[in-house]
């Protein structure tokens, strides 16, 4: 099965130019057993074309009075097939709870988006309470057949920008510890075919081993994402 590469390049690079010159160096590599998704700030989105596109946030509404929000049937309309829901930056800054991420979760699937969700601990937690919550909760209303257009980024917060990436041993767990959510939540078929990345400083030095040995289908790569030649190694070493 194909691994997917995922790119968030949060809040970066500032301007059109470099953005397109980022996504043209990753477009010109291509490697069939990898799907590589490319998720930019939304102002980028319309421009580069080439490349699966997802984006890093969206509103739960179709449309309205919501000023400063996006739609997924605009982001549908755009022909972005992903989008990344609750990641722990949004969670964090922007105070986004369980319920708010499960109300985006709904609607993207329902605009026939695919969502990346992520869940993940902080420093100090007790990984297996908060992991079942934030899954319980964000797909409380989501139908086994929704599942299927969902995909779970298993994101440690203390891993993510510091260079302390997950031990493979530790992601292992933690990919078990969610496909048992989702056995609780949904059927054994569900479990055993939800796929589950990993991120949180991710590099292309360290991206072989997750792929090998850590059981996941592919990985969320944020600052290496950045780094054309980085991120092409990150995506070659789902070649093995
Ligand atoms: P990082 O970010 O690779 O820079 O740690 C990952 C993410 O936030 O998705």
């Amino acid at each position: 099965m194909k691994k997917i590469i995922v790119a968030n390049w949060k809040m970066n690079p500032a301007s059109q130019k470099e953005a397109k010159k980022l996504f043209d160096a990753v477009k010109k590599f291509h490697l069939k057993n990898a799907e590589v998704v490319i998720c930019p700030p939304f102002v980028y989105l319309s421009q580069l074309k080439g490349l699966t596109l997802g984006a890093q946030n969206v509103f739960y509404q179709e449309k309205g009075a919501f000023t400063g929000e996006v739609s997924p049937i605009m982001l549908k309309d755009l022909k972005v097939w992903y989008v990344i829901i609750g990641h722990s930056e949004r969670r964090k800054y922007f105070g986004e709870t369980d319920e708010l991420v499960s109300k985006k979760i709904k609607a993207s699937v329902q605009a026939g988006l695919k969502v990346i969700f992520c869940v993940g601990e902080n420093e100090g937690d007790e990984k297996q309470m908060v992991v079942e919550k934030q899954v319980t909760e964000g797909l409380k209303n989501i139908s086994s057949k929704e599942m299927k257009q969902v995909t779970i980024a298993y994101e440690p917060v203390w891993a993510i920008g510091t260079g302390k990436n997950c031990s493979v041993d530790e992601t292992l767990k933690s990919v078990l510890l969610i496909k048992k959510n989702i056995l609780n939540l949904y059927t054994r078929q569900l479990s055993d075919t939800i796929k589950v990345l990993y991120g949180g400083s991710v590099t292309a030095e360290n991206a072989g081993s997750y792929i090998k040995e850590a059981g996941v289908n592919g990985l969320l790569v944020g600052g290496a994402s950045l780094r054309a030649e980085e991120f092409i190694n990150i995506i070659k070493s789902t070649a093995y």
